[in-house]
């Protein structure tokens, strides 16, 4: 279905989000200096890789929403025939522009980050709700921290809100190399734990330098076979049975699936049986952003960019991420 995302990822027009600028709880983000080249301003839009999240979300949504008919049924939340939202976009990092009458923890010139649940983040402006924003880290730059929060939320959650990480806790990591799992390996990390983590074999050097403890070829090792024990299964990739998780894990999150089928297998599973498995969808709050932001900020977490894309070129991005072989994040950046 890729006329949905031709149609949707076209043009960024600003001026339609300026107008609605009228919540007392939104703050108006405008385009970002770019601090890297100084030339210019630039604004950055994470494009990123997981689905299941707010229409405007760019690469994300975009698989579930628009991407070649094995979704269907995303269209009903998203858009029956066509999507609710024109302006795609969830994740993005800018400047306050403005903020509502109520808005009390952000001013005008604050370096924000943050995530629109409506969408919209492709665009020169965007209106977002305060309490899904946080203050950028004062050494991080705008591509980077665009990146961040909807696969930074993901693992976070995934580990500490839903997994109850402990430390010392070993982790099995299903699915390392991505978005939500080079971020999840490094919290992993940050938080005392001891990571084994699965990816393919071309990118075992990946995820070993961004901190796991053993990696696991997926191409190379049968991951239905495999014999561990940890504290923790996360399965950001969604292929493991409901048997896996119970044959290697004491508990266990589910954070993406493969299809529908293995999804309704696996939960069905765990509504009939006694094993602690969590299914979850990221929810964007200022708190978890601070979060993510305090680690970047400490150097624990770093935030690893595989390509960026000027804003014209959003639909070859998508075809990119589409393949769900991102080592990282991938960044769009507002023209100069
Ligand atoms: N629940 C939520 O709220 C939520 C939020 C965000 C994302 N998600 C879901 O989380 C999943 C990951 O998102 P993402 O943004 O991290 O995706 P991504 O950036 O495209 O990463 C996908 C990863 O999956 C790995 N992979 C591919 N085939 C695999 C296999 N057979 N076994 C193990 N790993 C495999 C890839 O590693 P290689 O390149 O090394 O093959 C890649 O690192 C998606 O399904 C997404 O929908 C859910």
């Amino acid at each position: 279905m890729r006329f949905w995302r031709v149609g949707v990822t076209s043009g960024v027009p600003s001026e339609n989000k300026t107008k609605h600028y009228e919540s007392l709880y939104q703050i108006k983000i405008r385009r970002t200096r770019s601090t890297a080249t100084g030339r210019s301003r630039k604004s950055h839009y994470q494009i990123g890789s997981h689905f299941g999240r707010g229409q405007g979300e760019f690469g994300q949504p975009c698989r579930l929403a628009y991407p070649k008919g094995k979704t269907f049924f995303a269209r009903f939340s998203f858009g029956l025939f066509k999507p609710k939202d024109k302006i795609l976009g969830a994740d993005f990092s800018g400047i306050v522009e403005a903020v509502g009458n109520n808005v009390t923890d952000f001013k005008v010139g604050d370096r924000v980050f943050g995530e629109s649940l409506q969408g919209g983040a492709f665009a020169e402006y965007i209106c977002a709700p305060a309490h899904a924003c946080a203050i950028m880290p004062e050494e991080a730059n705008f591509t980077e921290m665009a990146c961040v929060p909807i696969a930074g939320l993901t693992a976070l959650q995934a580990l500490t809100t839903h997994g109850k990480l402990k430390t010392g806790e070993s982790v099995f990591i299903n699915g390392s190399s991505g978005g939500v799992g080079h971020f999840a390996v490094q919290i992993a990390k940050a938080h005392g734990a001891k990571v084994t983590a699965i990816c393919s074999s071309k990118s075992v050097d990946f995820v070993k330098a961004v901190g796991a403890d053993k990696v696991l070829a997926y191409d190379q090792h049968d991951i239905h076979q495999h014999q561990g024990a940890y504290d923790l299964v996360v399965d950001t990739h969604g292929n493991l049975s409901y048997d896996d998780y119970k044959r290697f894990g004491q508990r266990g999150v589910m954070v993406g699936f493969t299809t529908m089928g293995h999804m309704f297998s696996v939960l069905l599973k765990k509504a009939f049986g006694k094993f602690n498995l969590t299914q979850f969808t990221a929810q964007a709050n200022t708190a978890d952003l601070e979060t993510l932001a305090s680690l970047i900020q400490k150097g624990k977490i770093k935030v690893y960019i595989e390509k960026t894309y000027p804003y014209e070129k959003i639909p070859e991005a998508i075809g990119y991420i589409e393949a769900m072989h991102t080592k990282g994040k991938v960044a769009m950046v507002w023209k100069e």
